[in-house]
């Protein structure tokens, strides 16, 4: 890890100097190569082969063929200026079924991605886990398992073993909160299962496995590198009369569930309450929250969006207008009386309303709660139509939703620094135009556009801009 900057105060809009810009992707997002050098088909592999489940069809079996391309990716990296590049490594390439032996050429990918980024001056930051679990786990029980967890930390050794000399930050696990919500509540992702109480058991061997995993590689690595997980925090606003215990039920769902045991080690009491009538908990064995409870040295943050709540009073028509409710189940186990409120715009075109405030209040909240724990911004980003137009020296995409998206959003970490926060760095989402889950290729939220019918790759203006801020380290005014 670089030194802090929590002595960073009212430098105007600086950036300090050990401050880390980069850009984040994930691996079944962005590598394609879906079936080579022995990689094990992973659950988003069934569901987007699975009709109904993906727009449009798309699968990741192409997506941005990063795994052919990747030299010329660390290239682009590089002529941006890119600082650090948070990316994720597939399990199913390391382990083809969850289990067992190494698959040497996975491991040897990802060394040469990672050497790749050395040499060029980038820090790598290394997600374990970002969704792709192997099909082979997920046939018995998947997260809903508790194996699983145990499983996970087998692999981060191996990884670790591998790899645990050069990386900068070890992320285990991102956004557990889609990973067990949407896969096992809702079934809006992978592997599209519509149960409260396998959600919420996935839930806690998702926060078991981190632990796990960061007891693993905590052996196994020789550098000094940080260790992290990145959550998808979720910023909510109440409205009217029963907003607050909206509010306080949300938070304890998407929030509290993950913190709590991971940095206060305990589940809050009310989370288990309200969800007495869908689970008793028993897959908590004893001993297990202080497991999940291991030192990290930098918390990774998520922010694209809020949201607006209230409770339902079982009379007027229901509203939901979160953006989960369309898939049968429901990613709010215990809570389904809780309604989410149209909010107020500009959006990007996933309909998210864009409020940079809220990351500035998640930063300041997260501080305050846990003042001796550095946070990064491991993703923020936004999805735009963008248009490619033809200008005299070539194509061109001039997005500037995008760039003032982001500009508003760094203006707000900023603020979140100067009013104390010890941020260590920000990874913009997304270096490419990507696979975007359901969503398929129908978002783009990528600095550098993606021609998916051939490939090739070209930085957007947000990417200049953004090259622009790295190589002056400071917003204009
Ligand atoms: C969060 C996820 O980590 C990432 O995979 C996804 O593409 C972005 N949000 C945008 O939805």
């Amino acid at each position: 890890m670089t030194t802090g900057n929590a002595d960073y105060r009212d430098s105007g809009l600086d950036f300090p100097a050990d401050f880390l810009f980069g850009s984040a992707t994930a691996s079944y997002q962005i590598e394609g190569a879906a079936t080579e050098d022995g990689r094990g088909p992973s659950i988003w592999d069934t569901f987007s082969h699975t009709p109904g489940k993906v727009w449009n069809g798309d699968t990741g079996d192409v997506a941005d063929d990063h795994y052919h391309r990747f030299d010329e990716d660390l290239d682009l990296m590089k002529s941006l200026g890119l600082e650090a590049y948070r990316f994720s490594i597939a399990w199913p390439r390391i382990q083809p079924t969850g289990r067992g032996e190494a698959n040497e050429a996975g491991l040897a990918f990802y060394e040469r991605l990672v050497d790749g980024l050395i040499s060029r001056g980038i820090r790598p930051i290394a997600t374990l886990y970002h969704w792709d679990l192997p099909q082979a786990l997920e046939d018995e029980g998947g997260w809903t398992n508790r194996a699983t967890a145990y499983a996970f930390a087998d692999y981060a050794r191996i990884v670790g073993e591998r790899l645990g000399d050069r990386i900068e930050v070890w992320t285990t696990l991102n956004e557990p909160w889609c990973s067990a919500y949407l896969g096992y509540g809702s079934g809006a992702h992978a592997p599209g299962i519509m149960d409260g109480a396998s959600a919420l058991a996935a839930v806690h061997h998702l926060n078991l496995a981190h632990g796990l995993a960061i007891t693993a590689l905590q052996e196994v690595v020789t550098n000094d590198p940080g260790f992290s997980i990145t959550l998808n925090l979720h910023v909510i606003r109440p409205v009217g009369e029963s907003g607050a215990e909206a509010a306080r039920r949300i938070d304890g769902l998407a929030n509290r569930v993950f913190l709590g045991p991971l940095l206060h080690g305990e589940y809050p009491a009310d989370v288990i309450e309200d969800t007495k009538d869908v689970t008793d908990w028993a897959f908590v064995h004893e001993g297990d929250t202080a497991i999940i409870k291991q030192p990290i040295s930098v918390l990774g943050v998520n922010y694209y969006s809020t949201v607006t709540v209230q409770m339902w009073d079982g009379v007027s028509e229901r509203v939901n207008a979160d953006g989960h409710k369309d898939m049968g189940g429901s990613p709010w186990p215990g809570s389904r009386d809780v309604e989410f409120l149209a909010q107020d715009g500009p959006y990007t075109e996933m309909g998210w309303n864009i409020d940079p405030s809220g990351l500035e209040e998640l930063l300041v909240s997260l501080h305050d709660e846990f003042p001796d724990l550095p946070l990064m911004v491991t993703e923020n980003g936004a999805a735009f139509d963008d248009v490619l137009t033809q200008e005299a020296d070539g194509p061109a995409v001039h997005d500037i939703d995008r760039t003032d998206y982001l500009r508003r959003h760094f203006t707000a970490a900023h603020r979140a620094m100067q009013r104390g926060v010890d941020l260590r760095g920000y990874q913009v989402w997304s270096l490419l135009d990507n696979f975007e889950w359901g969503y398929g290729y129908s978002k783009r939220f990528g600095i550098v556009r993606v021609d998916f019918d051939t490939l090739e790759r070209l930085p957007k203006d947000s990417a200049k801009w953004y090259s622009e801020l790295i190589r002056t380290r400071s917003l204009p005014e």
